[in-house]
């Protein structure tokens, strides 16, 4: 049985990798073996990606791929994406050749602003915390100075904050809502440094409050903390074109249209098939989101809140065809950064930023938000039409290929195979084995 260990974390990374494999792994020689075969040769570069996180062992890797033919707002893009799922850099790119040629994506930033709050919990006169409240908000902003001055030059830096009473849902429970402006950064460190340098200022002050009684002078901060919901911080893109110009038979057009619409208003009301409808959209979203060197998690923690705001989870994307014009678009919250972070210290991420233009973070937005409106497209596209699985199994294909160590000579035999047959997972291994045989 294994035994907890203490101190692992002071352990070399050669210790840490044998403590596992002598505990976890069932074949030692190979685990370890796989293990370094990740080590980068660049010793500089390997230590650069050991120290972004703590217990490095190895690196785990993700294709880049890229998604050319991007016309937003009249520019061409190449959009770079990280991401495991075959299928996904195809789609976007098809759906970008297709837009390309009907006016490409049209997008704009609706607002940048985002929040953090101070929770606390102050038992005593509502009217008397409200007043203190209204003589203490200038010092509360005065004393992040320090913190804000930079920020500040840049045109961004602290928008306002509020007193919020929550006491009706929790006893003695307040915030201090706060807003800011971090302009090309994602800025989680400056709002909460801001947060815990108010939270720190809001105790001292109440303290020497004379109209509070010795009971309401201590006040209590449970915790200080950027929000990852971001209402406020919105993009909305869009394609549009005359129904006659989607595909060459107007027959058609017309029928693809009506079909995607309805497709796309399903998910507006049947949470089971938004939440597919939405993941396909972060396919694309998450994909260019961790290619920039963003935090995925904190976007698609505060895209989904958006998408449940009116109470029922319900899609991102809308479209609609009225008087001959084919319509799809979608608004949603988008914290991205394209200062700090990774984003000059990976290479990789550094490269994908310069590769699209060295974005700021407004245009950055413009380009996510695309990236998943064109998966929405091409997903809705296939589905409504052909099914998905055509084209995912042709993908998927080359996986199960991998997956079998197939030869060039096999391959070409699979492809020809399969050209006039349905491919599933054991078709293809069934396939494989009768040719090993022969
Ligand atoms: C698969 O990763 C994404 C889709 O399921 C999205 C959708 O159904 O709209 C194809």
């Amino acid at each position: 049985m294994t035994i907890p260990i203490n101190g692992f974390s002071k352990l070399t990374k050669e210790e840490k990798i044998s403590w596992l494999a002598d505990n976890y792994f069932s074949d030692i020689e190979t685990g370890i073996a796989t293990i370094k075969s990740y080590w980068n040769t660049d010793s500089k570069l390997q230590q650069l990606h050991d120290e972004f996180i703590e217990n490095t062992i190895t690196n785990f890797y993700l294709p880049l791929g890229i998604a050319p033919n991007f016309l937003i707002n009249n520019r061409l893009y190449s959009i770079p994406m990280a991401i495991e799922e075959s299928s996904v850099v195809a789609a976007a790119s098809n759906a970008a050749k297709f837009w390309l040629s009907r006016g490409g994506f049209h997008a704009e930033v609706i607002s940048t602003t985002k929040i953090g709050q101070v929770h606390f919990i102050f038992k005593g006169d509502n009217d008397k915390l409200k007043a203190f409240f209204k003589v203490t908000k200038s010092k509360l902003i005065q004393e992040a100075s320090e913190l804000t001055r930079n920020m500040e030059k840049r045109g961004g830096g602290i928008l306002d904050i509020s007193l919020r009473d929550k006491t009706a849902d929790m006893e003695g429970y307040y915030q201090l809502h706060c807003s800011f402006e971090t302009l090309d950064a994602m800025g989680a460190n400056f709002i909460n440094s801001c947060l815990e340098q108010f939270a720190t200022t809001l105790k001292k002050e109440a303290l020497s409050y004379a109209n509070f009684s010795e009971s309401e002078q201590r006040i209590e901060v449970i915790m200080s903390i950027l929000s990852n919901y971001v209402p406020e911080c919105l993009v909305k893109v869009g394609v549009e074109c005359p129904v006659e110009s989607l595909f060459s038979d107007p027959k058609q057009s017309e029928a693809f249209a009506e079909r995607f619409v309805t497709a796309v208003n399903i998910a507006a009301i049947e949470p089971y098939r938004a939440v597919t409808h939405n993941k396909g959209i972060m396919n694309g979203i998450d994909a260019v989101v961790v290619a920039t060197g963003n935090d995925f998690r904190a976007v698609e923690a505060g895209v989904h809140a958006y998408a449940a705001r009116n109470g029922n989870y319900a899609s991102l994307s809308h479209a609609s065809l009225e008087n001959g014009v084919f319509k799809f678009w979608m608004e949603l919250p988008l914290a991205l950064g394209t200062v700090g972070g990774l984003t000059k210290l990976h290479p990789l991420v550094k490269l994908n930023l310069d590769m699209l233009g060295n974005p700021t973070a407004k245009d950055l937005m413009m380009i996510v938000a695309t990236a998943g409106l064109a998966q929405n497209f091409a997903a809705l596209r296939s589905l409504t039409t052909t099914g998905i699985q055509e084209g995912h199994m042709k993908m998927h294909l080359g996986n199960i290929l991998s997956e079998l160590k197939a030869t060039s000579q096999e391959r070409d035999l699979v492809e020809v195979h399969f050209k006039n047959n349905t491919i599933s997972h054991s078709a293809v291994v069934d396939f494989v084995n009768e040719l090993r045989k022969n």
